[in-house]
Formats: C-alpha cells, sequence, structure tokens
C-alpha cells in the first residue's frame, strides 16, 4: 500500500473480465441510446442539496481559505497551508465555471479501451472536454482527441514523471505536454497532506515564474467538496471512500453539461475478444508499483463506479460509450 495524494492508502486488487463484467458490458452494447435530459436535470438538483461547484470548487485571489476549510476529507488530511499572499494574488479572480453551460461535453477517462477507438473527432466536437491527471494526448489524437478544457493535476505527478521540474530535460517534457492541451485549465486538488501543499506551491511558484500569471491553474478544493460528493453518492448506494478522479469529472459535468459523453472509462482487462491495458498511455504507468498487475485497482472501486456508469448510461443521463467510435 501507498499513500496517494489524500493522505489516503491505496490497495490494490485484481479485476478480472468475469461474466459479471461481461454481462454488464453486453447490456450497455445493447441498450438503444437516448438522451434523458430531464433525468439529468433531476441529477443535477440532486447534487446540488450536496454541493454547489460555483461556490466551491476552485479557489479565486480574494477567497478567504480559513473559510473553505471547514471540512477535511481524511482524518490525516490536516495540512492546511495558506497560500502565500504574493502567489494567492495572481490566482484568477473567477471562480471556474461563472454560471457557464455547455450543450456536450466529453469526459474522457485513461482506460486503454481508447487504443484504436477512433474516437478523437467525437471527443474534440464536444463544446467542453473533461480529462484526468495530465493525461497524454500527443501520439494517441486519433483515439482521444486533443481539447481540453479541464485537466486534473494531482501534484504526485510532478514527482512520478517529472523529476520535480529539476532538470531541463523534466522542465521541456511538463512544457511540452501543457502546450499539447492547447486552451486548458489545470484543475489541482489543494489542501489534503503536507506533501500537496508543498508540492502545490512549488507548482505556483513554477507558473509565476515562467509565465508570470496563473490563467491556466484553478486550484481546487476536493478536500472540501469529496465528503460532500461521497455523501450525494451513498444516496445513489455507492458506498466508496473516495469516488474516483473520472466520477468526480462526472459530477461536475452534471452541473454545467447539458449532454454528457464518458469515453475510457473500463476497469476491466478484457473488452469482447480484446485484451487491453489499464491505461491508454501504457508507459504513464507508475513505474515505481512493481506489483503492478494488469487491472489492479485503487481504493476506489472501479467496477462498482463501472455498474453505476451503466445505470446512467440506460437512463439516458451519460453516453458511455466502449469500443470503437463510428
Ligand atoms: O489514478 P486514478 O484512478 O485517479 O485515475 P487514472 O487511472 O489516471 O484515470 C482517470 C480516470 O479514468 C479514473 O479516475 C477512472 O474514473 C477512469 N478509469 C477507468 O474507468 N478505467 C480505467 N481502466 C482507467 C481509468
Amino acid at each position: 500500500a501507498q499513500e496517494d495524494d489524500y493522505g489516503e492508502e491505496s490497495y490494490y486488487s485484481i479485476v478480472r473480465y468475469d461474466d459479471k463484467a461481461k454481462a454488464n458490458v453486453e447490456e450497455i452494447l445493447q441498450h438503444h441510446w437516448a438522451a434523458n435530459k430531464t433525468g439529468l436535470l433531476q441529477t443535477r438538483s440532486e447534487m446540488r442539496k450536496f454541493f454547489n461547484p460555483y461556490k466551491m470548487i476552485t479557489m479565486t485571489s480574494d477567497d478567504d481559505t480559513r473559510g473553505q476549510l471547514k471540512r477535511f476529507y481524511s482524518a490525516k488530511a490536516k495540512a492546511m497551508t495558506l497560500i502565500p499572499p504574493g502567489l494567492r494574488k495572481l490566482l484568477p479572480t473567477k471562480q471556474l465555471f461563472s454560471n457557464q453551460y455547455f450543450k456536450t461535453c466529453s469526459v474522457v477517462g485513461n482506460s486503454g479501451i481508447l487504443i484504436n477507438s477512433s474516437c478523437g473527432a467525437e471527443i474534440d466536437a464536444a463544446d467542453f472536454a473533461f480529462r484526468c491527471n495530465f493525461a497524454t494526448v500527443k501520439g494517441y489524437e486519433k483515439d482521444v482527441g486533443t481539447k481540453t478544457d479541464v485537466i486534473t493535476f494531482n501534484p504526485s505527478i510532478l514527482d512520478r514523471f517529472y523529476g520535480r521540474l529539476k532538470k531541463d530535460t523534466d522542465k521541456k517534457s511538463f512544457e511540452e505536454r501543457l502546450v499539447s492541451y492547447g486552451k486548458y485549465v489545470l484543475w489541482i486538488p489543494i489542501f489534503s497532506t503536507h506533501y500537496v501543499s508543498r508540492t502545490v506551491h512549488e507548482i505556483l511558484e513554477y507558473f509565476n515564474l515562467n509565465f508570470k500569471r496563473f490563467t491556466n491553474v484553478q486550484l481546487a478544493f476536493p478536500g472540501n467538496i469529496l465528503p460532500d460528493i461521497s455523501d450525494y453518492w451513498l444516496t445513489q448506494a455507492i458506498d466508496e471512500e473516495r469516488i474516483s478522479t473520472g466520477l468526480l469529472m462526472f459530477n461536475i459535468a452534471a452541473t454545467i453539461c447539458e449532454e454528457i459523453h464518458m469515453y475510457g472509462f473500463y476497469p476491466f482487462p478484457q473488452f469482447q475478444e480484446t485484451s487491453i491495458p489499464y491505461h491508454y498511455d501504457d508507459s504513464r504507468r507508475n513505474k515505481t508499483r512493481n506489483n503492478y498487475d494488469y487491472g489492479y485497482r485503487r481504493f476506489h472501486q472501479l467496477p462498482d463506479e463501472f455498474v453505476l456508469l451503466k445505470k446512467l448510461h440506460k437512463a439516458g443521463i451519460v453516453k458511455l460509450h466502449l469500443g470503437k467510435c463510428p
């Protein structure tokens, strides 16, 4: 087990493409999908009883952070570093989504099911696109597209893949990654562990030094919002310590999108007759995990989330895309 950015211990176990998984996949593939706008609106208003993304999702320059930190997600996550005033004044003055709505949204997870999917064009055709965990787009354009309006960035990525930006080569590949997103907002969870707070400071300093602005960086408050989101999911019979980043993006999408399309959400090592890697960019896996095995799962239970997505799909609230795009 190792600690993640939320101060939680992750554990891994093998997920198999068993009969149950197979049956769920078949159900999805055989369903004739039709959008259910009323259902989505209903979901949105249910969620709004638990959290308000417009107020809670990102930090602005004039936020009183102490006021925001009323409840921590994890008992261990007690760190509460205030952003130094010099950096804080560079933060955006407006919340990430100030009453914006988008007709269609793509939410892109990182599953290997996207390989050879040819879904890139369809993903990019949406009005708004969410991606997770600084995912690769370069070299995968045909299958995953490039449009990136919001991309989540867990601070540990800076260590895991960019040597904390100490070497020039790491800086260069970090910058190339940023450029590959075009217009983007980096959505960084903050305020969970001391490690995260320190890293976030470093990232802010980096952007300040290199770009003299933070227009592309938003500090997110999942440390604050996650318990509320989990409370919502409890009402939907999803009992997870922490939902996955991908499902978290669905929560945000449900608030700002009129039609939600999800790609790359598939926790199983096999789809029909084809075996697939856990991530479409398999080089991005954490090389320190020597117990990496196909289909490991984190402390969030992706197979349970898959069943949830199946239900949402059948209800017309999201469209879950599996296999090839037309
Ligand atoms: O590391 P983490 O689970 O937060 O995310 P990731 O592996 O970078 O993938 C981003 C999101 O895609 C996850 O949070 C899941 O919601 C989804 N995903 C999935 O459904 N199936 C996979 N095989 C991989 C990711």
